[in-house]
Order: C-alpha cells, then structure tokens, then sequence
C-alpha cells in the first residue's frame, strides 16, 4: 500500500562539539554537517529505503529547492509539498563526543502546511493506506481524523513530545510510538498506561535496551543491538519508519521491531540524519 507521511522537512546542520555547550560558553565545533533532515524527511527516507512506496506530504519555503530534490532523489513522492512564504525549516544540531546530541528546530514552513494540500493528498488515498505523522508539521488532530475518515490506517510518532498533541490524536490512531520518558509524561498526563491507551499498537522505545510493543497480546520486549554511537541524531526516526514500512511490506510486528533495531543500530554508528539512512539490504545483512 502506499505511505502517506505528514511530516517535517529541515535543513539539518550538524556541528560536532566536544560536550553541549552550555549556558554563557563558547565552543568551536570539530565539524560541520549540512544534510537533508526533520524527523518527518528522515522517517519517509527510511521508509522508502526499507522498501516502502512514500508519499511526503509537507512544506517548504522558496529559500532552497534542495531539500525536495533531495528526498525525490531518495526516491520519495513530492507531489504533495508545497511551497509557502516561511522559510524552509532548520535544526541546529549538535553532537558531543559521545554520540548524545542537543537540538534547536527552527520550524518555519513546517507549520504551514496548507490543509488543502493535506486534503488533497488523502482524496488520492486508498482505503487501508498508511498514514504517518510526527510532531513538527501543523493540523496533526484535524489530519489524523480526516486520514481515519478516509480509512487509513494512521501512526503517530509522538516526537518532538507534547501531551497535549499527543492526547489531541489519541482518539484517531492505530499506532503510538515513543520513547521511555515520553511514554512516562504521557501516562502522568493521562493516568492511563500505554496498553490502555486505547490504542490498537503502541511501541516504547527503549534506548539501549530495546522496545518494548503493546499489543493485543499484552508487552513483548525486544533487545536493543549494541554498538558503540557516533551520533544518535536520526535513529529514533529510522526505527519509526523501519517499523512502518515492515509492516508495510507484510512482517509481522515483531519481524518489523527486530529488523528496525538493527537499522537503528547501523544509524548511530553514522554521522548526519536522513542523507544516512541504511538501506534494506544492509540492514537485513548487518549483524554486530
Ligand atoms: O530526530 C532528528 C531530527 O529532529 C533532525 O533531523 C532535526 O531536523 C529535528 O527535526
Ligand atoms: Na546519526
């Protein structure tokens, strides 16, 4: 089926610092890094990457025409981007030594997203589409509503975090993922936890100890691949859309959560964001 991701395009400029700076210091950077990223980008890059048919539905400014280019190169619809008067998003990323990052997104044209292109794209969709989001793009609750409406079968990344947002699309999503201590605020916002959501699939991930999936069936737990991280920027989003587009491609949950680990583990050991996402053959032969 075809995956429609709502989501997030940036300029990602990545800076490798010694330690995050911190408040009223100056530091110079070992390394500068300027990619195509936004967790929306990065998820339809691994998805597409993971064998997936993705469609990005999104804006941009009319500062650069690269970052659309760049995700049509990587093989990704961009029929549904359109072009606005706010600039293209950005992130200030920085990365220590030891693989931990600090992120500052400059949201732009990503929170103007008309809704009729949104509208336009789900009028193209076909019953049992997938439907994707993250938490940097506008008119999340509207779309994943519309997206149901439409019947879709809808996932949220709940990523960057809000609860509010969160609880906003809970009513209308088939599939949660987020992380340990976002899935902590969402049960202290909501009392409920993440098997009484009243969602039909919901993923904690786990950092270096895995995932763990909520489902019918109750938790099952999955072992994170150990390596050792150069820059963690982009695995969560590779993970989410490894996921994604496994199931997609006919793996059963947990066939899809091992192999997006393993994808996860091959994006920490790598600078940059979407430009570095694995592809599936080297996913499906990499072990450590
Ligand atoms: O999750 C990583 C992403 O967060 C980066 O690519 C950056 O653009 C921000 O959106
Ligand atoms: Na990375």
């Amino acid at each position: 089926m075809t995956i429609w991701n709502l989501g997030s395009i940036n300029v990602d400029n990545t800076y490798a610092l010694h330690h995050i700076v911190a408040p009223g210091e100056t530091i110079v950077a070992s390394n500068l890094l300027t990619g195509l990223g936004g967790k929306g980008a990065n998820m339809s890059v691994a998805m597409s990457r993971a064998g997936g048919k993705v469609v990005h539905i999104g804006a941009v400014g009319r500062d650069l025409d690269w970052p659309v280019a760049r995700l049509a190169e990587y093989g990704v619809d961009t029929g549904f981007i359109a072009t606005v008067d706010e600039a293209t998003g950005h992130a200030i990323i920085t990365v220590d030594r030891s693989g931990e990052n600090a992120i500052i997104v400059y949201s732009g044209a990503n929170n103007a997203v008309p809704l009729e292109v949104l509208k336009a794209a789900l009028a193209e969709a076909k019953i049992g589409d997938r439907f994707v989001m993250q938490n940097e793009t506008n008119n999340q609750a509207e779309a994943a509503r519309l997206a149901r409406a439409a019947g879709l079968w809808v996932a949220y990344a709940a990523a960057p975090f809000s609860a509010a947002a969160v609880e906003a699309v809970l009513p209308h999503i088939d599939f949660l993922i987020l992380n340990e201590v976002e899935a902590a605020q969402l049960q202290e916002a909501t009392g409920k936890a993440p098997q009484d959501l009243g969602v039909r699939d919901v993923i904690v991930t786990l950092g270096g100890d895995g995932a763990a999936w909520y489902g019918e069936d109750g938790v099952q737990k999955f072992p994170a691949i150990k390596v050792t991280p150069v820059d963690t920027t982009g695995a969560g989003d590779t993970v989410t859309g490894y996921i994604i587009a496994g199931l997609d491609n006919g793996l059963l949950m947990p066939e899809a959560i091992n192999q997006a680990m393993k994808a996860g583990a091959l994006m920490v050991m790598r600078h940059g964001t979407a430009d570095v996402i694995p592809k599936l053959p080297e996913v499906q032969t990499f072990s450590v």
